[in-house]
């Protein structure tokens, strides 16, 4: 089995071993990435790092691994994993003093770092041919979503209900506004524009997001408006999909008991999911 990378070490899975104490078991006190490779290629490794390193930064730890280092550990993990496109996660906590405090450790005590492979499984062609369902749910979070924290339960019960209701992604509605989802961020197809929510601190900054923007900027594929999405423009919309590091561009061809636009994946998907895969291809490293 792949080994992880551990506090320093590399160590089969079963030995990677977190303290009853460790901060984020306790209190979900620390951040994660979650980091795609394809054809053993890393995308977008140098904005999932600095994201990284910013959501430690608004938490207060020190990012553990100079950037080099990161990359040298990304790099082992994407040579040593069974197949050719793999997901990495990197969690960093607070680590574990010897004793429960709200306040963080004074002075602060090692971190606890993982990072680890597994196999990314692409989206089903039949998905991607019938496009997906989604459900809205109200945004249960908090009030820095900007954090990528592993304090992910009101992600996680957003998720679930999806899944119960047969959808693969839950729509998170704040204040009548739809804003990403609980594990992706939202684009929307409305007379002529692509729409998703603006960069602030209701949505998580997605390096998937971002680099489709710069695609589209580049290539000036489609006007962009950066505001969010009221939740009966939503389900008008010509089109919707969702980004991540995960699932690309998953397009949404229901959103609860709506059909979004003739119920197939639309030509702005079609179009921005090709021009995503050649621009992967391109940066990939
Ligand atoms: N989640 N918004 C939220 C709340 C997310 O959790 C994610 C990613 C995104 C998309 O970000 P990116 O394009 O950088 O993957 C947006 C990851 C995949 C996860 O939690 O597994």
């Amino acid at each position: 089995m792949t080994q992880v990378y551990f506090n320093g070490q590399w160590v089969a899975p079963e030995a990677a071993k977190v303290s009853v104490f460790d901060r984020g078991f306790l209190f979900g006190d620390g951040v994660y990435e979650v980091i795609p490779a394809f054809g053993r290629r890393l995308f977008g490794a140098v904005p999932h790092l600095d994201r990284l390193t910013r959501s430690l930064h608004e938490i207060g730890i020190e990012n553990p691994l100079s950037r080099q280092a990161w990359l040298d550990v990304l790099a082992r993990l994407v040579a040593d994993c069974a197949t050719d496109d793999v997901s990495i996660y990197i969690q960093v906590t607070r680590g574990a003093p010897a004793k429960r405090d709200h306040a963080y450790p004074n002075p602060p005590v090692a971190p606890t770092v993982l990072a680890s492979a597994s196999p990314l499984q692409p989206v089903s062609p039949t998905v991607l041919k019938s496009g997906a369902r989604a459900i809205t749910v109200p945004d249960l979070r908090w009030g820095r979503c900007d954090i990528k924290s592993v304090n992910l339960l009101p992600n996680i019960m957003a998720r679930q209900q999806a899944v119960a209701a047969g959808a693969a992604e839950a729509i998170l509605v704040r204040e009548g506004m739809a804003l990403e989802g609980a594990a992706s961020n939202l684009f929307a197809v409305i007379d002529e524009d692509l729409i998703t929510a603006p960069l602030g601190v209701h949505i998580l900054g997605g390096v998937t997001r971002q680099a489709l923007l710069d695609l589209i900027q580049r290539d000036r594929l489609i006007p962009v408006v950066e505001t969010p999405i009221p939740i009966d423009r939503l389900f008008d919309a010509q089109e919707v999909f969702v980004t991540s590091s995960t699932r690309d561009l998953l397009p949404i061809t229901r959103i609860n008991e709506h059909v979004v636009g003739d119920g197939k994946p639309g030509e702005v998907w079609q179009r921005l999911s090709a021009a995503f895969a050649a621009y992967k291809r391109e940066v990939s490293q």
